[in-house]
């Protein structure tokens, strides 16, 4: 064998490339499935990253190691970014060719996505979004919650609590409180980033099958996706926003 052939042995052996491109089933003769199926792929590998890091945040967060947990953190932020970027790919299937394979995927939906909504779970929010969100997971996927015994949203807090300092002072003072300033503002980017794609998703929905389509998973655009959009894993950053605003003399509505 040569030096070559030993090199792309190991790469194809390390990176799986055979399983990975032999995994692409499509189910109709339409040309344009491909990148359908492929897209949500890429998805997949993502919300696989995703859960393992967040995993890995929540150890971080338990040790105090704020320093490796902002860094990763801010990755995550990267990686959804990333994921909303691509929605822009997809756009570009047209709404016409979309319907002319549509019927193939029967019931198929992303929300049946089990990583999409572990990830959910295990960043918190079965605790910040709600009884009807925990309920619904629930329903979806029978113990999913006790699953994720410890989640990030629970390990922020608890590393809140360490650090002595409500968080509107830490904003007020950030640069004596540096570390933690940093850890709350990837925090906060990661739900920004989210929310970025939850609303990229639903104008890419609407631009594809109309606001008033029912989805192949069963649910309407406005009553389902768009309530998702106030989902937040860390509320508490988002509401000290208002605090900063009325400590500075502004006026937030109750
Ligand atoms: C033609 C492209 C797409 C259309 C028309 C579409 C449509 C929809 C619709 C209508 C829903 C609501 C559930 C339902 O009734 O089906 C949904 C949910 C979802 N979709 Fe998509 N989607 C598309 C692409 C994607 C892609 C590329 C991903 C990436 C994995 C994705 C991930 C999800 C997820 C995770 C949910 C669940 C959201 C939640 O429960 O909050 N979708 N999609």
């Amino acid at each position: 064998m040569t030096q070559f052939e030993q090199d792309q042995f190991n790469y194809t052996e390390h990176i799986q490339t055979d399983n990975l491109l032999n995994s692409q089933k499509l189910v109709s003769p339409h040309p344009e499935e491909m990148l359908f199926v492929i897209i949500h792929q890429v998805f997949e590998l993502w919300f696989k990253q995703l859960l393992h890091d967040t995993g890995r945040t929540i150890d971080l967060l338990e040790n105090n190691d704020l320093a490796q947990a902002t860094w990763l953190i801010s990755r995550m932020a990267r990686i959804l970014g990333v994921a909303d970027s691509q929605l822009g790919v997809l756009e570009m299937l047209s709404a016409a060719d979309f319907q002319e394979f549509r019927p193939y995927l029967e019931s198929s939906s992303g929300l049946q996505s089990r990583q999409f909504r572990d990830f959910e779970v295990l960043s918190g929010l079965a605790e910040t979004a709600g009884e009807s969100y925990a309920a619904w997971a629930e329903r979806l996927w029978p113990g999913i919650i006790a699953s994720h015994p410890k989640t990030m949203h629970q390990a922020f807090l608890a590393a809140v609590e360490r650090s002595g300092l409500p968080i509107i002072e830490v904003y007020q003072n950030r640069w004596d409180h540096f570390q933690l300033f940093s850890l709350y503002e990837a925090c906060i980017e990661m739900d920004r980033a989210l929310a970025s794609w939850r609303h990229n998703h639903i104008q890419m929905v609407k631009r594809m099958i109309g606001g008033q389509t029912k989805g192949t998973g069963g649910t309407f655009v406005e009553k389902y996706l768009e309530p998702t959009l106030k989902y937040r894993f860390f509320p508490e950053l988002w509401d000290v926003r208002h605090d900063l605003t009325t400590a500075a003399g502004g006026t937030v509505s109750n």
